[in-house]
């Protein structure tokens, strides 16, 4: 037994206790724990990939220690983490020597006589969603599930307000001990290799980059906002898109980015502020008369809208393994609700010419295409723009549905987020 795996189990069983009794993702929890923030960046790395593996195999893990499931919250969570480890080949402390072997887990998933049940478990994944990713995937399913409970790659985006693209970005990575290389699909996206922590970077301090995964670059570029055009981005967050914009139109034009979350907005200003962006209007969307008047005035000049809408996060749940149990039947209804909400109000904006863009990190038809067909029933003028019109052919093929309207990534097939995306351009 290594003490490396030692040290593992003990860490990895705190967090994943906590992040089990919270609810939350292991970067959350780990940021209170000082006992972590002391070890190498190595050991927090795979902390973080042990503990994120029992977060997304939950139902699997508890169906395969059956009874010998503990009682105890810290021992409970103990025996995920040495499952995580069986399952991976690696050795475990002495007490895991009770556990199921690798062999024993897998036949007790076998003998569950019930296929969807089988499969649900197998690929731990609540009941109810099975039938949306059989709809959306049919004999695939296996494969982007399999592909959903890997690691996600460490993606930056190379901030051209800051940088001239994202070569010097390498390069100033470099000078820093940090390891990139160039990513497929989106021109400023890199990958970062090994376990350095970015964030202490000069090149992170001095705004070089963001952290992004090349799904939400390239939907920034199939936004295509015209030079210093108008761009309303409606569901900004803390910015991760807005920030994308700003480098892309190189700070010309006028963005107007507003969320409901009033603290999703304020740390937005402080991206802002790093980053060298100065085309942003930060709108924290409170429900008062100026604020809908603002937003209003805005929407109905913009050239692009914006709707990188509330959503089930299926796409992206290597980064948020927790989505996974957080919402149910009754959440992704109200998500519906939410979305035909924002496309309806953007879509009593949208300018002749202008274009709603409308995109999920989702992976479910029900949020993504399902939205986008009875949104087209109720306005006939709305026309999707094809995507090779805007990224050209060789681009936009290998990552558009096979009309080429929307974007469709996929962790397995492009080994980025699972993403949707669509354009559609208001008949002028
Ligand atoms: C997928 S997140 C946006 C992520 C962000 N665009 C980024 O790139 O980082 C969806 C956002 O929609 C916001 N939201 C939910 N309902 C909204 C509404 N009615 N109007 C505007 N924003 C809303 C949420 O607060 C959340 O920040």
């Amino acid at each position: 037994m290594m003490a490396a795996n030692l040290n593992l189990v003990m860490h990895a069983t705190q967090v994943v206790a906590r992040c089990l009794s919270e609810g939350r993702g292991p970067a959350h929890v780990m940021a209170s724990m000082p006992a972590l923030r002391g070890e190498p960046a190595d050991v927090r790395a795979q902390v973080v990939r042990c503990s994120m593996a029992v977060i997304a195999g939950r139902r699997r893990l508890r169906h395969v220690l059956g009874e010998q499931r503990p009682v105890d919250a810290l021992e409970r969570a103990r025996a995920y983490v040495m499952l995580v480890l069986i399952e991976a080949g690696e050795h475990v402390p002495p007490d895991g020597r009770d556990l199921p072997s690798l062999q024993v887990m897998r036949e007790r998933v076998a003998a569950i006589v019930d296929s969807a049940e089988r499969f649900a478990v197998e690929h731990s994944i609540p009941d109810w969603l099975l039938p949306h990713f059989e709809q959306a995937f049919g004999e695939q399913r296996r494969s982007v599930l399999r592909a959903l409970a890997e690691p996600a790659p460490r993606t930056l985006r190379a901030n051209r307000l800051r940088v001239a693209g994202r070569d010097e970005l390498v390069e100033r990575l470099a000078a820093e001990g940090v390891d990139a290389v160039a990513a497929r699909y989106a021109p400023d996206a890199v990958h970062v290799i090994g376990t350095a922590d970015v964030f202490q970077t000069h090149a992170y301090r001095e705004g070089c980059f963001e952290q992004q995964d090349e799904a939400s670059q390239l939907a920034i570029l199939a936004t295509a906002p015209p030079p210093a055009g108008k761009v309303l981005d409606l569901c900004c967050g803390s910015g991760g898109k807005t920030l994308a914009l700003a480098s892309l139109l190189g700070n010309r034009g006028a963005l107007l980015a507003t969320d409901v979350h009033e603290a999703r907005v304020r740390e937005m200003r402080g991206r802002l502020a790093r980053a060298g962006v100065d085309n942003v209007q930060p709108l924290h969307l409170d429900g008062s008369p100026q604020a809908e008047e603002t937003l209003e005035q805005f929407a109905r000049r913009a050239d692009r809208i914006l709707i990188d809408a509330p959503c089930s996060g299926t796409g992206s749940w290597r980064r948020r393994q927790e989505a996974r149990w957080k919402i149910d039947a009754n959440g992704l209804s109200e998500l519906q609700e939410t979305q035909a909400m924002l496309l309806r109000r953007a879509v009593a904006w949208l300018k002749p010419g202008a274009r709603l863009v409308y995109a999920t990190c989702s992976l479910l038809p029900a949020e993504n295409q399902s939205q986008v067909e009875s949104l087209r029933e109720q306005h006939p003028d709305l026309e999707p723009v094809r995507l090779a019109e805007i990224l050209g052919r060789k681009v936009a093929e290998p990552i558009t549905d096979p009309t080429g309207t929307w974007l469709s990534l996929r962790p397995d097939q492009q080994g980025c987020d699972g993403f949707f995306l669509i354009a559609l351009r208001r008949r002028g």
